[in-house]
């Protein structure tokens, strides 16, 4: 694997992000006067307490939402950049901020409502006592079966079920760092994962129910293990919970001594009590690992202070979220969305976080609506992919039911004006407000977003930064882009904020390369001002300061908000001795936004035939899983190369979407275009679209 990943680098692409972009500016929409009844963050002064002079002991604001062990005498330390600290010399738990302290006023109210998919399985509610109860048993066991201290790390591949926030919650008891990988992930990823947690435990889940089917989960343990053997990493437990007590639904081989239902062993830790440990606010939380412009996905490493102060505040004020509410965010704990928005965040304000197992439109495209009735849902929280497949799946479905949105989130890609004026009018029935928050799993959470009672909304613009977050955009010539210019640029955040990653897992140096070499002007300062973040976003910004995210400048494709790396396709694709060369572009889908699509070149000699396709196709979805699978994969005679050699994915971006090539004349083979054009397609020229800015700029570098 380390030899394949290793011949898919291909040289570090960045943005030509200096072009025009024109569109039409939207109107704005108010929010609703009920909405800033009950708000809370009304008072304008947020902006003036959060600027510039007042940073950063702004952040106060947001860490004193927190129970602290020991405060801190530091806000933020920046002797060490970009390795920023915050709130140095305090001490926290974060367990004990989710569960512990909402006992005295909350311990009968639900923190978690489990829905399963089958509409026949009523919907579950954990109390905060009953949480409580369950994190200390596990906790429990986690230390005294499995042995875990602080500091250790441990790997979670959880669907969506109550367990999951559970298994959280008591690794952040101990002070263990969790990795949650995402569910739908292969057991390949989640092995690849494990070793370079170093990971010797490994918790996951018989099976689960989604779109109707019950699915064995526990299968992609038994490679994971496999994998992370290989990789020098041997995991000696598997914690298994059970999706229907009694009941396995894998049929994998249970291995003894290494495999455990956790079921068969709570039971002798019934009733133990785990004191929080308190931690240093600068010990690591969690791990979460990430796409990028490799093929290997760095573990983004979240402190624990910063981290939650940042989700806790962001939660009150950008999510207004209030211990009364009933707040339903649809993604999945396995990406970044749901470790700060359906968990840490929801629970350090002792919200009720719904959790839903399945598929939206599972068993019809009312479901969703359905659950909104039932639980009496009033924040909703979901991405621009969903809410373009209910849209098409049911236009008219939200007004058959009744349930009363106050408040909306879209995260995790652009959204297409048309489809937030749906999401406004018939989602939200014209009552709720909608933030479109815009942040990467680097960021821990929100970095853009309108303030909901503060700030109008405008469709298809995340908003102006975040109270405490300087955002500006920057072009190729290392100048700032003037506001209202038209021309899109490099989205930069100018300061440190508590959420921001600590480091890349194991790899300090490819943190600092990744997001600080690019626009730092001056490696040895210590002051921040010097540091600004490259997120790899391209924005515009307008006049009212209000930014306009457009996407990817690296080789991330954005997949139904899933953030999938071209090089770990490219990856998958090496492993099948046939493909010589393999080059993954993204294609532009009227539901997920984008799609992969496969180019390959075969080993000398080689014809192209079916049986290679579907090896490339199975090769993706064991390697990555079924998120990544292409819309096609294209057998082509030739790669269109520089006279350097170098493989234009630009080009073949520009193919797949129906774009203008621009130039060819100069590359090596230029004839081979007309050839792949054919291909992709067909024999009559198709007419050229225009097409997204950040295709325009897809590989522009090679
Ligand atoms: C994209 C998800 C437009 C962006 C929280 C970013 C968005 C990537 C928005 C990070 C938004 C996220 N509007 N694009 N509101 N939010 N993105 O790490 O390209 O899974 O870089 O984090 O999603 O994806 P990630």
């Amino acid at each position: 694997m380390a030899e394949i990943l290793e011949r898919s680098k291909g040289a570090v692409e960045t943005s030509e992000a200096q072009i025009a972009v024109h569109w039409r500016e939207e109107e704005y929409y108010y929010p609703p006067a009920k909405f800033v009844g009950q708000a809370n963050l009304t008072d304008p002064s947020v902006i003036e307490r959060f600027s510039e002079k007042n940073f950063p002991e702004c952040f106060r604001e947001y860490a004193d939402l927190l129970s602290w062990d020991q405060y801190w005498h530091t806000t933020l330390d920046t002797s060490d950049p970009p390795f920023w600290k915050w709130f140095v010399g305090g001490k926290i738990n974060a367990s004990y901020n989710c569960v512990d302290r909402h006992l005295a006023k909350y311990k009968n109210k639900a923190a978690l409502i489990f829905v399963p998919e089958p509409e026949s399985e009523a919907p579950v509610s954990v109390t905060y006592r009953e949480l409580y109860v369950r994190v200390n048993e596990f906790a429990a066991l986690l230390r005294d079966f499995c042995g875990l201290k602080s500091g250790d790390r441990v790997t979670i591949h959880m669907p969506m079920v109550p367990e999951l926030p559970v298994t959280m919650l008591a690794c952040a008891r101990l002070g263990v760092i969790h990795s949650v990988v995402f569910g739908g992930f292969s057991g390949e990823a989640c092995g690849m994962r494990a070793a370079d947690s170093g990971s010797r435990v490994l918790i996951t889940m018989d099976g689960y129910y989604r779109n109707g089917k019950m699915i064995d989960h526990k299968a992609g343990a038994d490679i994971a293990l496999e994998i992370a053997k290989k990789e020098g990493q041997a995991v000696d437990k598997v914690l298994v919970w059970r999706r229907h007590l009694g009941k396995n639904a894998s049929a994998s081989p249970f291995v003894k001594e290494r495999d455990f239902f956790v079921d068969e062993i709570l039971p002798n830790y019934s009733g133990e009590i785990v004191p929080p440990v308190p931690m240093d606010a600068e010990a690591p939380l969690f791990l979460m690992y990430t796409s990028g412009s490799t093929g290997k996905p760095k573990g983004c490493q979240h402190r624990t202070g910063g981290y939650l102060s940042y989700v806790a505040g962001t939660s009150k004020y950008i999510q207004d979220i209030h211990p009364e509410d009933v707040y339903w965010c649809m993604a999945d704990i396995g990406w970044i969305t749901g470790h700060s928005y359906i968990v840490y965040g929801p629970l350090a304000l002792a919200a009720t976080s719904v959790l839903y197992e399945g598929v939206p439109t599972y068993p019809d495209a009312g479901r969703v609506w359905r659950i909104a009735e039932r639980l009496d849902v009033n924040i909703f929280h979901t991405s621009p992919t969903a809410i373009r497949m209910l849209r098409k799946s049911g236009h008219d479905e939200p007004a058959k039911y009744n349930y009363h949105f106050k408040h909306m989130t879209t995260v995790g890609e652009p959204i297409e004006p048309e489809v937030w004026r749906w999401y406004h009018d018939v989602v939200g029935k014209g009552e709720a407000v909608i933030v479109d928050t815009w942040w990467q799993t680097e960021n821990g959470g929100f970095l853009c977003s309108t303030k909901p009672a503060l700030d109008p909304m405008k469709p298809g613009s995340a908003g102006p930064g975040m109270p405490g977050i300087y955002p500006l955009i920057m072009d190729e010539n290392n100048e700032p882009v003037t506001a209202g210019s038209g021309k899109a640029g490099n989205i930069c955040i100018r300061n440190p904020w508590p959420g921001i990653m600590q480091t890349i897992w194991g790899d300090r140096d490819r943190f600092v390369t990744q997001y600080y070499s690019k626009y730092c002007k001056n490696r040895s300062s210590k002051d921040w001002h010097d540091w600004p973040y490259f997120a790899a976003d391209g924005a515009v910004l307008a006049v009212d300061g209000y930014f306009r995210i457009l996407g990817r400048v690296d080789d991330v494709i954005n997949v139904a908000g899933h953030r999938l790396g071209t090089k770990e396709i490219e990856s998958a694709c090496l492993t099948v001795s046939e493909v010589a060369e393999a080059a993954v572009v993204p294609v532009v889908d009227e539901i997920k936004g984008r799609v992969p699509e496969v180019y390959i070149a075969l080993q000398p000699g080689l014809q192209a035939s079916q049986a290679i396709v579907d090896k490339v196709n199975k090769a993706i979805e064991t390697m990555i899983g079924k998120i990544a699978r292409p819309r096609r994969v294209l057998i082509v005679p030739d790669m269109p190369k520089t006279r350097s050699g170098k493989l234009m994915r630009r080009v073949l971006a520009a193919l797949s979407n129906n774009m203008n090539t621009g130039d060819i004349t100069t590359l090596a083979n230029p004839d081979v275009v007309e050839k792949v054009r054919e291909m992709v397609q067909g024999k009559e020229a198709v007419a050229l679209a225009d097409g997204p800015e950040d295709l325009k700029k897809f590989g522009t570098e090679e």
